[in-house]
């Protein structure tokens, strides 16, 4: 799309000044678009006979929101902005908002100082600065409770989430809803505005509502408010929103601006909004692909297969009937078949349970999926996706046949965790259709898809999963063939770590607490319990017979102790942990395995107060960081930032931090090349475990930043 030359024009239709914003894709407040419309605002200012003006966008929304790049600038500042909306509010004729698409952020707070807004019927409107790591800095939090109430204004601009024309109407942020052209109806309800003769209604001039049945101001309601949003402390916005909404209660609009002005600020500075801005293009970036042609022609989806009613595959399929796709499930046993059926049903059961769903819409989503014990079903899917247990053998066996009976064009599809897609591209003989889907557990929970590109995965295969994911609602990164692909292979440095550490003395709850301190969602030996220690024993022993393991006895050795006992997590009551219900209790049995398996291994255990927090975090990051960099320099992840969603939308790693990427770059390669090489020192580096990547050691010594890193093409 061609970039406008100005992003702003002032036109005038009648007695109507009419300011159109154009700055594609999405209307983004660059500095120029807020220059442009300075001087455009001015103009209708300057233009005494004119009665009303209408601001309207052109493209497929209004304005989404400030301009996320400009944050960064050294001289951001949102103030010229926040005056031009107090110009806007202060004027004498009134001011129509003419909103559709996704009126976002700085967007809405355009709105809300307009004095009247027409929406179109699908309009979605909403506050997402707190998904960045800010609250909204033009005035949304104050002029949102003034027209909204103080809890709906809280509620939405603390979630970030979107609302409907109609629920913004309920809410007093729309005025009006009306089909058609969003300019004709701004021009149709600025005449009205003409006609009606009111004075314009200036949401800085109104009351906040409080909640129905307050009786002290707030006071009781924003002290719980706070004290919700400080238990969440990684997230400073949550307490800041807080803050800025009981000021637009208690305070005149000029301070309760004031407050916001500071609260935004130091948000917009603070570490943890650069994080999560960060995440914010990192997402964005992923879905371009070095050597894939844009408009790279699509192969149409319509019928999807899946092999396998497990875990896996019964939540892969919930995505694709979500998503309206007809599926069909195919296993080898009845029994497995309705089980597999069976939970899915579950699962949609406890959503409606929850309100999530309604009742219609589970037997609507159990109405598109079907499953069968005859794979002759499979040879009309547009993409079959296999499923099946972890085994080369079989699942090379599984893709002979698949690339036998399905259809011409139809895309092949491996759920594989680990083998080389490449090997099971060539089973299939016809390996250019063949690409890697791997989800995570829960499929249907977790966001994350790696997208394995095979050596001979076709351009329009490719495009086509990566276009799917975001049908589904995924995130995507590609990642290229290796043992794990990105995330599994950056997990198995991880978690050898966490299992010497407890070889040595520490506590599982202590190695786990170690790394949820600094946000994890989950630390190692919970997760691995959730997952299984039999899956992640497996992986380890199949990996093994490749000869791929480095040849040291003691390698997550107790891993494979535990699978050996039949302690497989919380599915048998006992892993890492000792469970009661789901409740993870400390488990002397698993200490005197530990102390066994350190005697075997000649491992020598330290008192586990010895070992730090500190230990912990470095022992578990600094290898996983260093791997990460080690994908890059093989080009198995393009970007860094990929390898950040990866950890973010698959493995719980906080995004308050950005990812392990963009972490080691706010610690400092150099620290992080630095304390390998004390690891390595300390604990001896017979298997090359503390050896830095090149890469690491190059942008060490150059002290440059993982950020500023491009792949050589
Ligand atoms: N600033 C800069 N660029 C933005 C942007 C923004 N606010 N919003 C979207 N973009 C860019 C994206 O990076 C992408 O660029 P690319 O094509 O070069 O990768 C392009 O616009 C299209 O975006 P999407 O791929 O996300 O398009 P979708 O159609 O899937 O989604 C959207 C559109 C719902 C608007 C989504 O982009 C979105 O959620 N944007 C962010 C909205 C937001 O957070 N707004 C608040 C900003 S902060 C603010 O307003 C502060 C104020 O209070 C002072
Ligand atoms: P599972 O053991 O729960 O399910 C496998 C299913 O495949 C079983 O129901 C079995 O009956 C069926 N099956 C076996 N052979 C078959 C065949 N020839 N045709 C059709 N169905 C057949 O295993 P799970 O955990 O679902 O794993 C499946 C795949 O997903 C594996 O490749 C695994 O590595 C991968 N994976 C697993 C994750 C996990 O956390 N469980 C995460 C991501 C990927």
């Amino acid at each position: 799309m061609p970039t406008p030359t100005t992003p702003v024009t002032f036109t005038r239709q009648g007695l109507i000044g009419l300011l159109c914003i154009d700055n594609p894709p999405v209307n983004a407040l660059s500095p120029a678009t807020v220059a442009a419309l300075i001087e455009g605002f001015a103009a209708f200012e300057a233009a005494a006979d004119l009665q009303a003006l209408v601001i309207h966008c052109a493209g497929r929304t209004f304005v989404a929101g400030g301009d996320i790049t400009a944050f960064e600038l050294p001289d951001f500042s949102a103030a010229p902005y926040n005056a031009l909306l107090g110009r806007i509010e202060a004027s004498s004729r009134p001011v129509v908002a003419a909103l559709h698409g996704t009126v976002l952020g700085g967007g809405l707070e355009l709105a809300l100082a307009c004095h009247w807004r027409v929406a179109q019927p699908g309009t979605k409107l909403g506050f997402p600065e707190v998904k960045l790591g800010i609250l909204p800095g033009s005035l949304g939090t104050q002029r949102g409770p003034r027209l909204a109430g103080a809890a709906v204004a809280l509620d939405l601009i603390s979630t970030g989430r979107m609302i409907s024309a109609r629920a913004a109407l309920d809410a007093g942020l729309v005025d009006e809803i009306t089909d058609g052209a969003p300019l004709e109806a701004g021009i149709a309800a600025a005449h009205m505005r003409i006609a009606s003769g009111h004075a314009p209604r200036r949401a800085s001039e109104l009351t906040a509502a409080l909640p129905a049945g307050d009786a002290d101001g707030g006071a009781a309601f924003f002290a719980k408010a706070l004290a919700d949003a400080e238990r969440k402390p990684r997230y400073p916005a949550l307490a800041a929103i807080v803050r800025c909404v009981q000021a637009a209660v208690t305070l005149p609009f000029a301070q309760g601006e004031a407050v916001e002005a500071r609260e935004f600020e130091a948000l917009r500075t603070s570490a943890t909004s650069k994080a999560m801005r960060h995440l914010f293009f990192a997402e964005r970036e992923a879905g371009k692909i070095p050597g894939l042609a844009k408009g790279t022609p699509l192969r149409a989806i319509k019928r999807v297969g899946i092999l396998g009613a497990g875990t896996m595959g019964g939540g892969i399929a919930m995505n694709f009937a979500n998503a309206g796709f007809a599926t069909v499930l195919f296993e080898t046993s009845e029994t497995a078949l309705q089980l597999g059926l069976g939970l899915v049903r579950k699962n949609y059961e406890a959503s409606a349970a929850k309100g999530r769903l309604s009742s219609a819409q589970v037997e609507q989503r159990m109405g598109l999926l079907s499953g069968s014990l005859d794979d002759a079903v499979l040879s009309d899917c547009d993409l079959v996706i296999e499923a099946v247990f972890e085994n080369l053998e079989l699942k090379k066996q599984v893709c002979a046949r698949l690339g036998a009976i399905a259809k011409p064009g139809a895309i092949i599809a491996t759920n594989t965790s680990t083998l080389d897609v490449d090997v099971l591209a060539q089973a299939t003989g016809r390996a250019a259709d063949v690409v890697g889907m791997h989800f995570f557990s829960p499929a249907n929970v977790m966001r994350l898809l790696e997208v394995v590109r095979g050596r001979d995965t076709a351009p329009d295969v490719l495009a086509t999963v990566m276009k799917l994911a975001t049908t589904i609602g995924k995130v995507a990164v590609v990642s290229g063939v290796c043992y794990g692909f990105i995330g599994n292979r950056m997990a198995e440095v991880y978690m050898r770590e966490a299992e010497f550490l407890i070889l040595e003395g520490a506590d599982p709850r202590q190695v786990d607490h170690a790394v949820e301190a600094l946000g994890m969602a989950m630390g190692p030996g919970r997760m691995l319990d959730m997952a299984g220690v039999d899956v992640g024993a497996k992986t380890v022993i199949e990996y093994g017979k490749t000869g791929g393991l480095p040849p040291d006895a003691s390698y997550r050795a107790l891993v494979q102790k535990l699978f050996a006992l039949g302690r497989f997590g919380q599915k048998t009551g006992a892993g890492y942990y000792r469970y009661e219900g789901r409740n993870p209790v400390p488990d002397a049995e698993l200490t005197a395995i530990a102390v066994a398996l350190a005697a075997e291994h000649g491992i020598n255990r330290r008192a586990a107060a010895d070992i730090s927090n500190d230990e912990i975090v470095e022992r578990l990051l600094y290898p996983l960081i260093n791997e990460g960099i080690r994908i890059l320099e093989e080009g198995i992840a393009y970007r860094p930032g990929d390898i950040d969603i990866v950890w973010v939308a698959g493995y719980g790693f906080p995004d308050h931090r950005g990812g392990p990427m963009w972490m080691a770059d706010q610690i400092g390669l150099a620290h992080v090349a630095a304390r390998l090489a004390h690891y390595a020192a300390t604990r001896g580096n017979t298997y090359g475990y503390w050896t830095a990547a090149p890469l690491l050691t190059a942008l060490a010594a150059e002290g440059s930043k993982l950020a500023n890193w491009k792949a050589p093409r």
